[in-house]
């Protein structure tokens, strides 16, 4: 069943067009990865889903309803959480503090067994709860920006590229504890990467997106044989 599809979105920023009739669909429970080279307009897309910027023409539809149209603040309450790119934690803040703030969007929840789950998931933070945000390494930060996403108990998580800049044992981390959620919870993830060999091995299925449209989608392992990807997207990848 379809959790998220978007169907002929269009974005703008003024008179720049950065998505060009994107049609993609997230499966409840499935793993999805969008690659595409800088610029493509992969942020673009996660943030039109939280309708920053709004789509201009298409639709968005979430669990079988239109938000399209609906403010930021009401996507959000759909239980969709954004890890967004560069992390935006709250720098002056505690790993306890930030968590916290991830928190309020859930509501009346149980505060202390969602802590527990991404304690279990990220020991490092546990181990760093009372240090604060704009203190913590990168990875750390990193892992930070998604357990806050992940205290608001959602059931679409989106990523955007969430190995930036992490060494790569950081990234088998972080990639390894999102297909554990994904596994024990049957959380959906849309995970923005151009770290495409990872991404593609996470993932149940991916999409190519040059130039703000969709080039190429299919299964993870199916895209990561294909030739052109190699050449473009996995150069110098093991
Ligand atoms: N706030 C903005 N105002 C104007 N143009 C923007 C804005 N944000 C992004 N763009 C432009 O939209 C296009 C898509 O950008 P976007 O950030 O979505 O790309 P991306 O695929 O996420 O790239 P990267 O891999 O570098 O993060 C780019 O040409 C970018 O310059
Ligand atoms: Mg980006």
């Amino acid at each position: 069943m379809s959790l998220l599809r978007l169907s002929g979105v269009t974005a703008f920023y003024g008179a720049i067009q950065a998505l060009r009739g994107v049609d993609l669909e997230v499966n409840e429970g499935e793993i999805v990865t969008l690659i595409g080279a800088n610029g493509a307009g992969k942020s673009t897309l996660m943030m039109t889903v939280c309708g920053q910027p709004q789509a201009r023409d298409g639709a968005i539809i979430y669990d079988g309803e239109d938000i399209t149209r609906l403010p930021t603040h009401a996507i959000m309450r759909k239980r969709i959480a954004q890890s967004p790119e560069g992390r935006r934690i709250f720098p002056r803040m505690t790993v306890y503090e930030n968590l916290q703030m991830g928190a309020e969007v859930a509501g009346n929840v149980d505060f202390a067994a969602l802590l527990e789950q991404v304690f279990s998931l990220f020991p490092r933070l546990k181990e760093r709860v009372h240090q604060r945000g704009g203190t913590l390494s990168g990875g750390e930060q990193q892992m930070l920006s998604i357990g806050r996403a992940l205290m608001s108990r959602p059931r679409l998580l989106l990523l955007d590229e969430p190995s930036l800049g992490l060494a790569p044992l950081v990234v088998r981390q972080i990639f390894g504890a999102i297909r554990e959620l994904n596994r024990s919870t049957g959380l959906t993830v849309l995970l923005v990467e151009q770290n495409a060999f990872q991404a593609l091995r996470l993932a149940d299925r991916g999409y190519v997106l040059v130039n703000g449209g969709i080039t190429m989608a299919g299964k993870g392992a199916e895209l990561l044989a294909r030739p052109e990807i190699r050449a473009a997207y996995l150069e110098g990848a093991h």
